[in-house]
């Protein structure tokens, strides 16, 4: 039995050969009468989060005089903040040349990195939208549905902004087994201005309460 290792269950033992090296690291045990070998190991399903740095450019007065265009906004899941109406980068233009010039730039940026990381050649541009948040403002937590990518452009990010916080919402939000891990569950950014970050449209996030005192401004995205 030394050289085998095997899998047992209430039916049967199934005895496998071992081959001669372990292809990863396995454990020693003090239950030595058990000859553990060749040690098999996966990481499964991972999800990303990628950023860069797009620009030197400020987007910061082309964002308010936005905001000057259409004052009310809309309400959606920005709270304590001001959230522009959806524009399209194709056919729905804001009005401000700079922001859908940064907007298409952004959606070129995305292509590549789907079309090269996930052979997801096929990657457009739906809505984009701009949030300005007061002090105290904040968003709950929420996906963007279907959303297969989703961008997000820090154009503002001043002193006392909270983080950007990203949970995993598969069944391991309800397990124990990765609470003791850094980022097991949950991955927190500070954001950092004119960068773009991109992630999954379907996990979780949301952005903690802005402590600051000037104006916290975010451009998203959703790519579809
Ligand atoms: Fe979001």
């Amino acid at each position: 039995m030394r050289n085998l290792w095997f899998l047992e269950n209430p039916l049967r033992v199934i005895i496998l050969q071992s081959p001669p090296k372990p292809v990863l690291t396995y454990y020693k045990t003090l239950m030595a009468n058990i000859n553990f070998s060749n040690s098999l190991h996966d990481t499964l399903f991972p999800e990303f989060i990628h950023s860069v740095r797009c620009t030197e450019e400020s987007y910061v007065g082309d964002c308010l005089k936005l905001r000057d265009l259409d004052p009310k906004g809309i309400h959606v899941s920005i709270q304590n903040g001001w959230h522009s109406r959806f524009f399209n980068y194709h056919d729905d233009k804001c009005g401000v040349d700079r922001l859908d010039e940064l907007m298409g730039g952004c959606w070129s940026y995305a292509k590549e990195f789907a079309a090269n990381e996930f052979k997801f050649d096929t990657l457009r541009i739906e809505e984009w939208w701009v949030n300005i948040g007061a002090n105290m403002s904040y968003n709950n937590v929420h996906s963007h549905g279907r959303a297969a990518v989703i961008g997000i452009f820090f154009v503002k990010v001043p002193e006392g902004s909270g983080d950007l916080v990203v949970q995993r919402n598969d069944g391991a939000s309800y397990s124990t087994i990765y609470g003791n891990m850094k980022n097991g569950n949950q991955f927190r950014i500070t954001p950092e201005e004119n960068r773009f970050y991109l992630l999954p449209g379907h996990l979780w996030h949301w952005v903690d309460m802005h402590q600051g005192v000037e104006d916290r401004i975010s451009i998203s995205v959703n790519y579809y």
